[in-house]
């Protein structure tokens, strides 16, 4: 289980220069992305990271609830990137290329990303991914991207309505991961890409994140902010827009909403 004298340790081995360099850990929090919004507006240092042992108001995408029990790995990562708002859910993507890659360099785990915002294992949703911003003038003033990896607790602690949906490291492993040393790595692949995106070389994370997507070419329902569409889910744009084929031929770029794989 995380420990609060986990930032010593972890910073003692962590090789970046940004990210993690700061870090808050709290024993219960309301929500790591709230209160990460909260530091940045008053001008919390990019690369600044908080993470939670539990969460009582922790948020999903689209408003919803997000379940954090004990043993999952919760914190979010505050950073002040030079770039256009419709830009940050490139940051998305990203973060998700980040945890499939730890994942599979750590466990061996074959893990996939799902647009816009899921890793999954096998099909089963291991973590969800939350990024939010705010803006000043035309710029991004700052982004905050949470991350929750259900890592090692029984998936018979989420609501039973996700016990088909979602799965947990411990589930997949049989065995208890060591958070510091997941943290610790995630926090040194952020690092790289984010070196990389501030290169303005999206191209290489894009890459990464279609050989990772592996439903890509799959037939898929969308449900976005205003419509449905169904179809098959070709590719992503430079933008980070799915784009979807229709039976019609037609291609349609999905900038927000929910893939639901056939
Ligand atoms: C999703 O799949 O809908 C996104 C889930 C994001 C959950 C994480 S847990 C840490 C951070 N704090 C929050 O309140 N949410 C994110």
């Amino acid at each position: 289980m995380l420990t609060l004298n986990l930032s010593s340790s972890l910073k003692k081995g962590l090789e970046t220069q940004i990210i993690g360099q700061t870090i808050h850990l709290f024993r219960e929090i309301y929500s790591t992305n709230d209160m990460a919004k909260e530091l940045a507006l008053i001008g919390a240092k990019e690369g600044t990271v908080l993470v939670a042992e539990t969460q009582t108001h922790s948020k999903g995408r689209l408003g919803r609830e997000w379940i954090s029990p004990e043993g999952g790995l919760w914190f979010s990562l505050i950073l002040r990137p030079k770039i256009f708002p419709e830009d940050a859910s490139k940051l998305t993507l990203l973060a998700g290329v980040v945890v499939a890659k730890t994942l599979e360099k750590l466990y061996h785990l074959r893990a996939e990303v799902k647009w816009p915002n899921d890793v999954l294992i096998d099909g089963k949703k291991v973590c969800g991914i939350l990024t939010e911003s705010s803006t000043k003038g035309r710029y991004l003033s700052f982004v905050v991207i949470g991350f929750g990896i259900n890592a090692n607790f029984l998936v018979s602690k989420l609501p039973a309505s996700l016990g088909d949906s979602a799965t947990t490291l411990r589930e997949e492993l049989d065995k208890e991961i060591s958070i510091e040393a997941l943290l610790r790595a995630l926090l040194e692949e952020m690092e790289y890409y984010y070196i990389i995106f501030n290169k303005g070389d999206f191209e290489t994370v894009l890459a990464e994140w279609r050989r990772l997507a592996k439903f890509l070419g799959s037939y898929v329902y969308v449900r976005s902010l205003n419509e449905k569409v169904e179809g098959w889910a070709t590719d992503v744009d430079e933008h980070g827009a799915l784009i979807v084929k229709l039976k019609d031929q037609t291609s349609r770029k999905i900038v927000a909403g929910d893939v639901t794989i056939r």
